[in-house]
């Protein structure tokens, strides 16, 4: 009976250490890069959303989308051009909510640093 209670512990602490580790560092990447909208990943958002045109590193550019590595838009502005759309880039107000498309301008910021 003691042993099984023992056993019970030592795996539970076992998941509480790996559990615990983990959060820390996901906290940490995310405080990171992006400093507000830490609930909503940008990065997942734009690997879902973005990279079609923008590649993984914002750089592809496919049908003419700008280098987002050059780009000197303020975070404002790049909230703008993905809820409006300008030319060849289509909007996203339909697609992805205020906070997503916020979290998702942020992160442009960090591509090629
Ligand atoms: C269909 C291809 C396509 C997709 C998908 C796309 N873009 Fe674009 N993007 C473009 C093109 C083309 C431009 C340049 C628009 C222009 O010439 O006015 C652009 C421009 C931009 C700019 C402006 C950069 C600057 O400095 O002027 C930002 C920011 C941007 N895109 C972010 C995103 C984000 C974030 C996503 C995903 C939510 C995304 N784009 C998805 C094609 C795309």
């Amino acid at each position: 009976m003691l042993k099984k209670l023992l056993v019970i512990v030592l795996i539970g602490g076992i998941i509480w250490a790996c559990g615990g580790s983990d959060n820390s560092q996901n906290k940490l990447a995310k405080s990171d890069k992006v400093a507000e909208a830490s609930a909503v990943d940008g990065k997942a958002i734009f690997q879902k959303n973005c990279v079609v045109c923008h590649g993984i590193n914002g750089d592809m550019g496919v049908n003419g989308a700008y280098n987002l590595q050059n780009s000197q838009l303020a975070v404002e502005e790049r909230i703008n051009v993905i809820t409006n759309g300008r030319n060849t880039m289509a909007a996203y107000k339909e697609i992805l909510s205020a906070d997503e498309i916020t979290a998702v301008a942020q992160y442009t910021t960090t591509l090629g640093k």
